[in-house]
């Protein structure tokens, strides 16, 4: 297969790329490369043949024309993928993660109904979920509803109708998601879309806002002061970066069985894939050298979930995928990676 990967120079993409590379098939990669650093991401397929790389914004029609045809299937990673920006800056993001999105449907569209995979996020459903009922530990918070214990499912709320609320990056990922269901449903295009959770792993770019888990490493790393807002007993389930790679080629070598359809991506609940703050930190200061990490506190963020697990039974059904990497070895992976070929 060909595929075209738009926002490819990114972490996810880089993990996306190595497998699809692994695998034998041919890669576009399309970036604008506003994320800092993720050139450097490129030099590691430097000398790959089957790597084609085109800087240009999807934004922008014209930089669409210099992408080669036959592309078999397009994987969409171009985002604004931070919920502050989106709050201080809700129309860049809206351009990007919207307008940007509605014109890669638009050229499958004119490229001959080419399948489009979006990356979606959690992040559309709205923070009704704070309402669930949790129990506190020393450590984290669970939820107390049994019918939560394999974690949220697709069916979560995303409109707000009774006065709750996304962010303006969670309504922006729900427009591009129904977009994309308009195209499959009015011109026949194949679309797939992943509600991804916390994606951790080699390749990350950290940075306060965005990519926790790699930012807490480097704090470790760097030896500086941790900023946690609230309590630090947040829960997330995490899925490492190697692990949504595997997913994102397994669907794109499965779209047609596959079109139309909506999964929660994520570590899911089972033990090793999820963590609170304050369960990571402790973690990574059994694991790595180094002095202790030195914590500071702030306010929660607004709408920030307590818990959030996401059930992924629906995808498994569906294509048999299922996260391999705990968190353990994750993070040992990605220690590896800055030794081997720095930050
Ligand atoms: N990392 C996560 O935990 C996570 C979770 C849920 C959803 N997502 C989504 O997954 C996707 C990839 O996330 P990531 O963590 O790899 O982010 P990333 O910032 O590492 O990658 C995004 C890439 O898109 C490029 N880009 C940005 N604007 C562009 C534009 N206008 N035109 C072309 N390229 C552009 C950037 O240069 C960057 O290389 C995003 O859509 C994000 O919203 C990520």
């Amino acid at each position: 297969m060909k595929l075209l990967l738009f926002g490819g120079a990114g972490f996810i993409g880089t993990n996306i790329v190595r497998e699809a590379l692994s695998r034998g098939h041919g890669v576009v990669v399309f970036d604008n490369l506003e994320r800092k650093g993720v050139d450097r991401n490129l030099s590691f397929f430097s000398s790959e043949k089957w790597l084609t790389f085109i800087k240009g914004d999807i934004r922008n029609e014209k930089d669409l024309g210099k992408i080669p045809t036959n592309i078999d299937c397009i994987i969409n990673l171009a985002a604004n993928p931070s919920v502050p920006r989106s709050i201080i800056d809700p129309l860049y993001d809206f351009q990007i993660n919207v307008v940007g999105h509605l014109t890669v449907l638009e050229y499958a569209r004119k490229n001959g109904n080419i399948p489009v995979i979006l990356a979606s996020s959690n992040k559309v459903y709205t923070d009704k979920l704070n309402t669930y009922q949790l129990v506190e530990t020393a450590t984290r918070y669970r939820f107390r509803d049994k019918r939560l214990v394999h974690g949220v499912d697709e069916t979560a709320d995303v409109d707000g109708w009774d006065g709750f609320t996304n962010s303006p990056y969670g309504v922006a990922k729900l427009a591009a998601e129904k977009y994309s269901r308009e195209y499959w449903r009015h011109y026949g295009v194949p679309v797939v879309i992943n509600r991804m959770g916390c994606v951790y792993g080699e390749f990350q770019k950290g940075v306060e806002e965005q990519g926790w888990v790699d930012w807490f490493l480097r704090a470790k790393r760097g030896g500086h002061t941790l900023t946690i807002y609230g309590d630090g007993k947040q829960v997330r389930d995490v899925l490492f970066g190697a692990d949504v790679a595997r997913l994102y080629i397994d669907e794109a070598e499965k779209m047609s069985t596959l079109s139309g359809a909506t999964f929660n991506v994520g570590g899911g609940t089972r033990p090793g894939y999820h963590t609170s703050l304050l369960e990571l930190i402790g973690l990574i200061d059994d694991m790595f050298p180094g002095k202790k990490l030195v914590l500071r506190y702030a306010p929660w963020r607004s709408s920030d979930q307590r818990v959030y697990l996401s059930d992924i039974r629906r995808v498994t059904r569906a294509t048999g995928w299922k996260p391999t990497t705990r968190i353990k070895r994750g993070l040992r992976r990605m220690w590896e990676a800055y030794e081997r070929y720095g930050e």
